[in-house]
């Protein structure tokens, strides 16, 4: 039987597309880059580490039997990030679709940052989403190319907000803004403009980062969650496949979130009583109807 950890999309669906995934060597950025190989579509796979990428990409061809270029990119230089619009666009002769998934991020309390550790995450999730969003905006529209999509991975604290990682919240929130707004501007040059929100997906790079130690015993986040249990990074390429792809065509300026309900129940003020055992729901209904009758 069909499930979640299935993959969704016809196998043809991303074909002839090439698509550039930033943080593509590790985590949810190589789980999606392996899935849109799979459905036809050449992937670039950007980082700061080209051994690392390099690994992958052999992996990933061995998996796939699709082409993979792996380029050193540190998306917070934008000479870096020019020269790997260059060197994608020499390598597959167009750029399709523009995955902004990388990011840096780790938990403190905000008064112990020095202004270096707030601009470091802000540069790299922000200004390095601007940079990529940047350089392929304007080569597309000099070069009167269409059809093009830009999918941006933020979270769901960009619009709540959250304590103790202040600047990646402040830094998403900029990133969907920027989505919204471009989804507007830019649509006229046929580009389409989309972000996902994840809740938990393990991944090594977010939980040795968010979760040191024994935290990840103490905080067990499939708890947060209303479907009780963290994300298969499969059912995050299904979306992420869809959202560049052609199916989604009429989709521009949506954020989705794929959480299982994680925020939600964090904000719903009477979410708490969960708590109530179920057999107190008859003492408590008898209470509130007693006053009724008043
Ligand atoms: C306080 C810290 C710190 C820490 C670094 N700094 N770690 N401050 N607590 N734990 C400070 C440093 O002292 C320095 O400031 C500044 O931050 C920059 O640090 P560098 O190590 O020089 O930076 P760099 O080598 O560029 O590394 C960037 C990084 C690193 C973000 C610090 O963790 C990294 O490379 N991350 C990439 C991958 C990643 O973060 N993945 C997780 C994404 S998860 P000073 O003042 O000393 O110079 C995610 C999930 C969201 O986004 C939601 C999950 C549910
Ligand atoms: P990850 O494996 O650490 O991915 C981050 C990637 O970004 C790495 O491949 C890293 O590669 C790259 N990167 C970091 N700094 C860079 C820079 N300056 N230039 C270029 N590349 C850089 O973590 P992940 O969990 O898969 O995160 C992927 C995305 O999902 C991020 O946008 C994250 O915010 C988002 N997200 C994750 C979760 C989750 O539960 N995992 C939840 C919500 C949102 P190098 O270090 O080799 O450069």
């Amino acid at each position: 039987m069909m499930n979640y950890s299935h993959k969704m999309l016809r196998d043809d669906a991303l074909k002839g597309k090439t698509i550039v995934v930033t943080g593509g060597g590790s985590g949810l950025g190589k789980s999606m880059a392996t899935y849109f190989l799979e459905l036809g579509a050449n992937v670039v796979i950007t980082s700061r580490n080209l051994d690392k990428l390099k690994v992958v990409q052999a992996e990933m061809e061995a998996q796939t039997g699709g082409k993979v270029l792996a380029v050193a990119c540190d998306v917070r230089d934008y000479e870096q990030v020019e020269a790997m619009v260059k060197a994608s666009v020499d390598k597959f002769g167009s750029v399709d679709v523009l995955l902004n998934n990388a990011a840096g991020n780790f938990i403190s309390p905000t008064e112990r940052l020095s202004a270096n550790a707030f601009d470091t995450i802000i540069d790299i999730v922000l200004k390095g989403t601007k940079n990529c969003t940047l350089a392929f905006g304007k080569y597309w529209i000099d070069k009167k190319e269409t059809q093009k999509v830009v999918l941006n991975i933020v979270t769901t604290y960009a619009w709540t907000g959250s304590a103790y990682v202040v600047p990646s919240a402040t830094a998403k929130a900029g990133v969907l803004a920027m989505t919204r707004s471009l989804a507007v501007e830019w649509a006229k040059y046929g580009m389409r403009f989309n972000a996902i929100a994840p809740g938990p997906f393990p991944t090594k790079g977010a939980w040795d980062r968010l979760l040191p130690g024994d935290l990840k015993e103490k905080f067990d986040l499939a708890k947060k969650v209303p479907l009780k249990r963290v994300g298969d990074h499969q059912e995050l390429a299904n979306l992420a496949a869809y959202l560049v792809s052609d199916f989604s065509a009429y989709v521009n300026g949506e954020v989705i979130t794929i959480d299982g309900g994680e925020w939600l129940k964090g904000a719903g003020q009477f979410n708490l009583l969960e708590d109530v055992p179920e057999e107190m729901w008859d003492m408590l209904e008898a209470m509130i109807r007693a006053k009724k009758s008043k």
